[in-house]
């Protein structure tokens, strides 16, 4: 969850890997650091929090030095104080380090038995500290390397640099992503080729089991046993993105705004609107020859997948198993080669969903991906890669990356239902009538609805514990807009199934908590409203987002009633979720928290 970064360069590295940096924050933002070697002395600065303490500590006391490593950190171990700061020297080695060194106390107790002075707190000490000492004894520094690789257990993007030689960097790779990038007559290596896009796009990715060693001329890659391998080197798309915030105040903002289009994007793939049928060849799997789909995702990933699930079983009657992917790798649960298996990630990097994968891919099962970052491991690693093409998503908290990925699998479930006789080509061209409907509408929506989300928040702010609910579809959105307020405004908030009320949650209900009902006029909605009546009947203040036939049907007293476009129930969760985002949005804004790094979090987390 770490961010990485290194560059063996002509000239002065220190702003480059900070430069990069920057595009690496997504990762984490606890602490940050550089380090260089200058006329064979290697200095670093370190600074607590956000990038732009270390770009002020650098402005006061640059760093010179055409080799360098740097590192923006999501703390595990040890506070995020500048001690705890990487890069972690000992004894001329420099060492920055994404994941989670597992066997790191038993190391630490030897090598303290031994002698050794520990500085932090942090697992990733002991790497520089076991280096430290082979080189003590006179190992050479490759060798060096591969025997610190064969005692360490656990996931690891590391970067080495050694005094004694200012012109290579080490690197090894055992889960977290690494890539390295060829430029002329310099090497760069990060933990993502967005990272990287500003020096050059030709691209090596490293897969876990391997050690590389970058001078100026070239990168020579191994593996754990010093054997030569060898890795595709490939051009990046990454250089393509532009990342900044435009007119906007924060990603997240500008990323919520930009879904009308990035959906179109993302349609245009999976469906061919002149003919009005679902592209088969984007569809990958054969869906007419499965026997059920095993979905596992991390997260707001997760809250997309569980709608996916009512697509899946109501459209191509195909059943659906579904799990968070911390629980699903551990559950052991039968899986049968008759089976496909769905991964959803934004990132396509997450620990627990790649984990997830590799047991699927062990069972025999199918695999396919619904990723943002098609060079991604979990793309890499599928059989069939379903892009969500939602572009460089850099708020913390996922906004376009759920409404591309609901877009994509509403695509698939119609494909699916179409594969397997269960949508005529009739309904195929209606449904896929009313996806095209969809970016015209979520414009409106988003300009519609924007000054009543912001007078609202200012109400929501005031609360310290809130409620959604909904059902069918709207129930995991009730959730997803749990999730967003909880993780940007810091409020309590629990996101519940309508019909789940009365068995508990309903003992919450007072005039404190706020309850936010989803409720599209749909086939459900005569159901969730007479939950909404016991919430009103115990006092319990309600926030109704629903559409116009909803608001007219209702004649509840609400706290506000939020009215979208009557539209039909297939894009209701696409449409559905942009207030949910907003007033997640506004209520952040007004209470004044970091929105686009909210604290705790990080963009890619890549431990378990
Ligand atoms: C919440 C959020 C997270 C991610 C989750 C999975 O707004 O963004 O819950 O959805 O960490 O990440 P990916 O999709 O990269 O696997």
């Amino acid at each position: 969850m770490c961010g990485i970064v290194g560059i063996v360069g002509k000239d002065a590295v220190a702003e480059r890997l900070v430069d990069a940096l920057r595009r690496l924050e997504y990762r984490g933002y606890d602490s940050a650091g550089v380090a260089t070697i200058h006329e064979g002395r290697m200095a670093r600065r370190r600074a607590e929090g956000k990038l732009f303490n270390l770009e002020n500590r650098l402005h006061d006391e640059p760093l010179p030095g055409a080799t360098g490593i740097a590192h923006t950190r999501w703390a595990t171990h040890g506070v995020p104080n500048e001690t705890n700061a990487h890069p972690h020297f000992v004894d001329g080695v420099a060492v920055v380090h994404n994941g989670i060194i597992e066997n790191f106390s038993e190391l630490r107790e030897e090598l303290k038995a031994e002698g050794a002075d520990f500085a932090s707190q942090t697992d990733t000490e002991v790497v520089a500290q076991l280096l430290a000492k082979y080189i003590r004894e006179g190992i050479p520094a490759r060798a060096a390397m591969l025997k610190m690789l064969n005692r360490v257990k656990g996931a690891y993007a590391l970067l080495v640099m050694f005094r004694e030689d200012p012109n290579t960097l080490m690197a090894a790779r055992s889960g977290p992503p690494l890539a390295i990038g060829h430029g002329r007559g310099e090497m760069f290596l990060g933990s993502d080729a967005i990272a990287l896009a500003p020096f050059t796009n030709e691209i090596t990715y490293l897969v876990d089991g391997d050690f590389a060693v970058l001078t100026r001329d070239g990168a020579k890659i191994f593996d754990f046993s010093g054997n030569p391998v060898s890795r595709q080197r490939q051009v990046s798309q990454a250089a393509a993105y532009v990342v900044d915030k435009g007119n906007h105040r924060h990603f997240m903002e500008k990323e919520i705004y930009e879904q009308p289009e990035v959906i179109s994007h993302a349609l245009s793939h999976y469906v061919d609107f002149a003919s009005n049928r679902i592209r088969v060849d984007a569809t990958g799997i054969d869906f007419k020859a499965i026997s059920g789909l095993a979905v596992s995702a991390c997260g707001t990933a997760y809250l997309a997948g569980l709608v996916g699930k009512y697509w899946f079983e109501r459209y191509a009657r195909l059943p659906v198993e579904i799990d968070v992917a911390s629980e699903f790798r551990y559950r052991e649960m039968p899986l049968s080669p008759s089976q496909a298996a769905l991964f959803i990630s934004q990132s396509g990097e997450t620990a627990d969903t790649l984990a997830s994968l590799r047991y699927c891919k062990e069972n025999g099962l199918k695999i396919g991906a619904v990723v943002n970052v098609k060079e991604s491991t979990i793309a890499r690693e599928s059989d069939a890669v379903f892009p969500i093409l939602a572009g460089p998503e850099i708020g913390v908290a996922s906004t376009k990356a759920f409404t591309c990925q609901l877009a994509v699998l509403a695509s698939l479930a119609i494909g699916a239902g179409c594969a397997r006789g269960i949508i005529s080509a009739d309904e195929e061209k209606a449904m896929l009538k009313h996806l095209a409907e969809m970016p015209r509408i979520m414009a409106s929506v988003l300009n519609l609805i924007q000054p009543q989300m912001e007078a609202l928040s200012r109400d929501l702010s005031k609360y310290k514990d809130v409620l959604y609910l909904g059902r069918g579809t709207s129930f995991p959105l009730a959730m997803e807009g749990a999730l967003k307020l909880k993780e940007i405004s810091y409020i309590h908030a629990e996101g519940y199934a309508a019909g789940e009320l009365k068995h508990g949650p309903i003992a919450l209900i007072d005039e404190n908590m706020p309850v936010i009902v989803i409720a599209p006029h749909d086939r459900f909605f005569e159901k969730t409203v007479s939950n909404m009546q016991e919430v009103a009947a115990r006092g319990g203040r309600i926030i109704f987002i629903t559409d116009e036939a909803g608001a007219a049907a209702s004649t509840l007293p609400t706290m506000a009633t939020i009215t979208l476009p009557n539209v039909d129930e297939l894009i209701a969760p696409m449409i559905f979720a942009l207030p949910i985002q907003l007033l997640a949005y506004h209520t952040a804004v007004f209470m004044g928290t970091d929105v686009d790094q909210p604290r705790n979090l990080a963009k890619s987390v890549t431990v378990e």
